[in-house]
């Protein structure tokens, strides 16, 4: 794996062996102590963060690595400087680069302008580190190969990743969102046949899994309110999260808007997993930069 940008373009067999990998280095926090010392990694947010954040930064930490911190307020990515630039300087410095973008052609670009290895820490698009870290969660509940994975709000980059590496590795993966907010083609048609579209909440029963994300991600703001009235009929809650099976867990990225896409019953319900998942998302992140750094 050179860059990891997308779980669209990820092998089955190597993200088999992220998961496996960020479970490992779960039973041992101090494993892979020294194996990135003198590595220097690059974090940049062009939106908000807290877990991607927290997790690169103590990820890269823990393994002896450097990590620094940019925002685009000091970098302005596009606006200072011409992205291609950016690409070519932060390289000569850093051994990788990790970052999150609104436009996921930015990174694309990225890619294709430095030779260290590009994380995507969350696009348009995608949000492969999540999805790492959700399989990861998932494995712990049931076998990835014998999953079924109900997705329901929009098709969004939380979806697209989530829906590809359920798929990939062989789980089944029902998405279920309003008419007009599913995910794009190209996700949809890499799914094959472990992959069913709807917009009906009623696929969510008999699922193992139960997942779902905010119905207006960073940058749709604007788009609030009209979402809300989409979505309305979408939101997990106890009736909702009953018709998946009784031993069911719940998963969402987070940041929850608690009342809107998930109600507190359900985030608080003892087969909620959100905060292994949220904790998850550091092993995960130690396994991608080994991977790629290693
Ligand atoms: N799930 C996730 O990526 O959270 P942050 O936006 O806080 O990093
Ligand atoms: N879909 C959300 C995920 C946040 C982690 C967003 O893009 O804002």
């Amino acid at each position: 794996m050179i860059d990891f940008i997308g779980i669209l373009d990820t092998r089955a067999d190597t993200l088999a062996r992220l998961v496996d990998s960020a479970s490992r280095i779960k039973q041992d926090r101090g494993l892979h102590r020294s194996a990135l010392t003198g590595m220097r990694i690059g974090l940049f947010f062009e939106k908000p963060s807290t877990r991607t954040r927290v997790s690169s930064e103590i990820a890269s930490v823990e393994m002896g690595a450097y990590p620094v911190v940019l925002g685009q307020h000091e970098v302005g990515l596009g606006t200072r400087e011409a992205v291609r630039d950016v690409a070519r300087v932060l390289d000569r410095y850093l051994d990788l680069l990790a970052l999150r973008v609104f436009n996921h052609s930015v990174l694309v670009e990225i890619a294709r302008y430095a030779e260290a290895p590009v994380v995507n820490l969350l696009s348009d698009v995608e949000h492969p580190c999540q999805a790492v870290a959700d399989l990861q969660t998932i494995a712990e509940h049931r076998p990835l190969d014998e999953v079924v994975v109900a997705y329901v709000g929009d098709g969004n980059n939380v979806c697209h990743s989530l829906m590809a590496g359920v798929t990939l590795l062989g789980g089944d993966m029902r998405v279920v969102c309003p008419p007009g907010f599913e995910p794009s083609a190209r996700f949809v048609e890499s799914g094959g046949d472990g992959l069913t579209v709807s917009s009906d909440p009623r696929a969510v029963e008999g699922a193992d899994v139960v997942y779902t994300d905010v119905w207006a991600s960073m940058g749709q703001e604007s788009e609030a309110r009209a979402r809300a009235e989409a979505f309305a009929a979408y939101r997990v809650d106890g009736a909702m999260f009953g018709l998946a099976r009784p031993d069911a867990i719940f998963l969402h990225c987070l940041p929850a808007h608690r009342g809107d896409e998930v109600t507190d019953e359900v985030i608080e319900h003892p087969g909620s997993r959100v905060f292994d998942q949220a904790e998850n998302r550091l092993h995960a992140m130690k396994a991608i930069l080994l991977e790629l750094l290693g």
